[in-house]
């Protein structure tokens, strides 16, 4: 019997679904059957376009020809290698890829799966390098408030999202906070706001409190994406980086949205122009279309590993499908489809119009913020008296009824389009918005 790609299931209770209301969308489902470049088609016929570029992942939209042709041809020639103690030729020439697209620190990738994946592996590896170097003291990881870094433990623990940590007990030990970086006082900042830069100084707190011998690395979003697009305040990565440095703490940016030209550059770290020690990816790598993530390092934490005797393993950690033959077919048809259409350009050179688009929108009911930054955006509203989320969540229902896809964390609708967006299609979204937003209690 051929598979019904396109009819809903009398049944829809098996699906546990992720990070989603199940029993609202089990009563009302939005179901999408396909997609083509910048637009969805719902089981209802309906076309929506996408204003989130799926998950911050479709980078380059949807279906793209050479993207869809090398999955194809590669699932028929080789499906899947053993990814430990065997290699196949894909894997190493997406490494030399996305080695060579990265800033020149980094040059070594080890893949995972997925963001979360991407994240553990680099805390791993951070505590691991620092045991290498004769530190094995270095064991505190510190994270900050209202960051996300996926899902698993490690991820959670160095997170800083109430619900995500609250119920799953006591995760990692030995992680500590930094402040979030979000001030009402950089309300409506077009770009990186001006204040805040002070707040990586408390770094020097956290770290005097625990020991700097004791502390293994810092791992922070450049741009918190997932938790509403907060920015980093100007001068505040750098400080981050030179308070590491001078401690001998290790540094990570997790670039998992940001990676693969959210802001117009290959990687936030060459946007910033502040240099981590390891970067985390996922999503755009293989344009959201097979699960896929990567840890990039440097030749300095790369060979801290490579010593002992050669038949030996030299670290302890892999996936299964770690650079799996068809993600590493798609990572390869997603880079070069970047590359010939120049997204990332083409991201940089939309900014200013975007920037526009989304501030058009301040004095709209409801909106108390609204910041942008490539093509990434949000827009803050008031939550609410006594039911928060509620309203951002009744403007994500209203917009995919009018045929737009945003979505919303918290109060907060987060936009991130795929680069391949058009000015019309730009005001097509803010149009639409502008119009649930006026409708909204
Ligand atoms: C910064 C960051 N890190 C990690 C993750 C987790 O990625 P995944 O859902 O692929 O595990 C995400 C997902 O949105 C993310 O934004």
């Amino acid at each position: 019997m051929a598979l019904d790609r396109t009819s809903v299931p009398n049944d829809l209770s098996a699906f546990w679904m992720p990070f989603t209301a199940n029993r609202q969308f089990k009563q009302e489902p939005r179901m999408l059957v396909s997609a083509k470049d910048m637009r969805y088609r719902t089981a209802d016929g309906r076309e929506v376009l996408d204003g989130t570029a799926g998950l911050w992942c479709c980078n380059a939209g949807h279906a793209r020809p050479k993207i869809v042709q090398a999955i194809q041809e590669q699932v028929g020639v080789l499906d899947y290698a053993p990814a430990f103690q065997m290699g196949h030729p894909l894997a190493f020439e997406l490494a030399n890829r996305v080695r060579d697209l990265a800033p020149e620190p980094f040059e070594h990738v080890f893949f995972a799966n997925s963001g979360s994946e991407a994240v553990d592996t680099a805390l791993k590896i951070a505590l691991a390098y620092h045991r290498a170097k004769g530190h094995g003291e270095r064991t505190r990881l510190i994270g900050r408030e209202r960051g996300y870094h996926g899902v698993g433990f490690g991820g959670i623990s160095v997170g800083g999202i109430v619900n995500n940590r609250k119920v799953f007990g006591s995760m990692l030990t030995g992680v500590d906070h930094l402040p979030h970086t979000h001030l009402a006082e950089n309300a409506f900042t077009r770009g990186q706001p001006e204040h805040g830069a002070n707040l990586a100084d408390e770094l020097e707190r956290i770290v005097a409190l625990h020991g700097p011998e004791t502390v293994a690395a810092v791992i922070v979003e450049p741009m918190a994406g997932s938790t509403g697009v907060l920015l980093p305040p100007k001068g505040y990565l750098e400080r981050l980086r030179e308070i590491t440095a001078k401690h001998g703490i290790l540094l990570i940016f997790d670039e998992v949205i940001t990676g693969f030209g959210r802001l117009g550059s290959a990687f936030a770290a060459e946007h910033f122009g502040v240099m981590p020690d390891m970067i985390t990816c996922a999503k755009g790598l293989t344009n959201g279309v097979i699960p896929m993530g990567a840890v990039l390092a440097t030749a300095d934490i790369h060979d801290a590993f490579m010593t002992g005797l050669e038949h030996m393993i030299e670290l302890f950690h892999g996936y299964t499908y770690s650079g799996n033959p068809v993600a590493s077919a798609a990572g390869i048809a997603t880079l070069e489809t970047y590359k010939e259409e120049g997204l990332f350009e083409r991201a940089a050179e939309l900014a200013p119009y975007w920037e526009d688009a989304i501030h058009s929108l301040k004095g709209l009911p409801h909106v108390i913020d609204i910041r942008n930054m490539g093509l990434i955006g949000a827009i803050e509203l008031e939550p609410i008296a006594g039911q928060p989320t509620k309203r951002a969540f009744q403007a994500f229902l209203d917009a995919y009824e009018k045929g737009c896809m945003i979505r919303t964390t918290g109060d907060i609708i987060a936009l991130s389009p795929p680069l391949i967006i058009e000015k019309s299609h730009i005001d097509e979204l803010f149009g639409t918005l502008s119009d649930v937003l006026k409708a909204l209690d």
